[in-house]
């Protein structure tokens, strides 16, 4: 190759590998790009190769513009590198991009329970007065559930429910939750301000108003001073509280073995306000059964029965569910239809 012949490659392979530079699009191109033009094969080697032929001086000429265009190339092909490495992190940015001000896909959040919601703020009321939660099991023994709660095994008030026995002799599935009562005195001492929310169990034939698994809430004080006024002024503050301020309250005389004496409390109805419908008939509806604890039961549990007095109720508490949403079948508390229970609010 002569002089003329080589810078004058040179110089093509300059503004060709310039203009190849210019157009390629990915870092793979580019890399063929550069070993075409500078690579073993390619005609710039060709011209470096052939400098040992020319003469000294034509060897520095063309040695020295070799140079000059390598220096370029090295530049622009790493120029163009650092370029489409920035555009490759931008694209990279881009498709990852997410827009944070967009409104969230929000998954379907549960409910609370309308029973769940009534026990609570019955709970919460009572909390507020003083006492404490507790709970009992749903399988008793005889003494917990009968015999304890001044029920002995001939007494005519084991017929009043019908009770749901289990395999185990002497055990059934709590009738009512006064039951707890029992567990609640025996482990503690006087002053004793509990309530024990809970399933309890009978057989009943399902219908509009009756289940055999439901709920209660069972209440017990037990001080030393406790009157029948301390009953009455509970459990109105109580159904105020739960019913509205505009609540009339009244106790009617009722029977259950472990009070004495018994009473039933009805509210005025909220439907009618107390002048009758077909809801509640006279105007009142019975909420909950009470009175003051029989001394034979504080006997049971070992308190002294005469320096201790105190007063337990009971309440439905799908009774009061059923009244505060105008439900008309208790058994819908227990289907889990979603178009039922999401109407009672959200959970908290
Ligand atoms: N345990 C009674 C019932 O289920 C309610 C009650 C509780 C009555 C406490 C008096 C005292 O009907």
């Amino acid at each position: 190759m002569d002089p003329q012949e080589a810078l004058r490659t040179l110089e093509e392979e300059l503004e060709r590998a310039l203009g190849l530079i210019a157009q390629v699009r990915t870092l793979d191109e580019l890399e063929s790009v550069q070993v075409s033009v500078l690579g073993k094969k390619s005609r710039y080697t060709q011209v470096q190769r052939s400098l040992g032929q020319l003469s000294e001086q034509a060897r520095k000429d063309v040695g020295r513009r070799a140079n000059e265009i390598r220096s370029r190339l090295d530049a622009a092909f790493e120029e163009r590198r650092s370029g489409l490495v920035k555009e490759a992190e931008r694209a990279l940015i881009a498709a990852d991009r997410v827009d944070v001000t967009l409104p969230g896909r929000r998954g379907r959040a549960g409910s609370l329970h309308p029973l769940t919601i009534v026990e609570y703020e019955i709970v919460d009321a009572f909390i507020a007065m003083g006492y404490r939660v507790v709970e009992g099991p749903e399988i008793e023994t005889d003494w917990y559930n009968f015999t304890a709660l001044n029920i002995p095994p001939d007494h005519p008030a084991r017929t009043m429910k019908d009770s749901l026995y289990v395999d185990i002799p002497g055990m059934l599935l709590r009738t009512e939750t006064s039951a707890v009562q029992i567990h609640a005195m025996e482990s503690q001492q006087p002053p004793v301000y509990v309530v024990a929310p809970g399933r309890v169990f009978r057989r009943e034939t399902p219908d509009a108003t009756h289940s055999p698994v439901f709920h209660q809430i069972e209440g017990l004080a037990v001080d030393e001073g406790i009157t029948f006024s301390d009953l009455k002024g509970t459990l109105e503050a109580f159904a105020r509280g739960m019913f509205g301020e505009e609540q009339r309250v009244r106790l009617v005389p009722s029977y259950f073995p472990f009070v004495e004496p018994g009473a039933e409390i009805d509210v005025s109805c909220f439907r009618c306000g107390g002048s009758g419908c077909g809801l509640c008939g006279n105007g009142w509806i019975e909420i909950l059964g009470a009175g003051m604890v029989h001394p034979a039961v504080l006997e049971n549990v070992g308190y002294d029965a005469e320096r201790y007095t105190g007063f337990a109720f009971g309440l439905g508490i799908e009774r009061v569910a059923m009244l505060r949403y105008d439900i008309p079948d208790i058994r819908l508390f227990y289907e889990g239809e979603v178009r039922f229970l999401s109407q009672f609010g959200r959970a908290t």
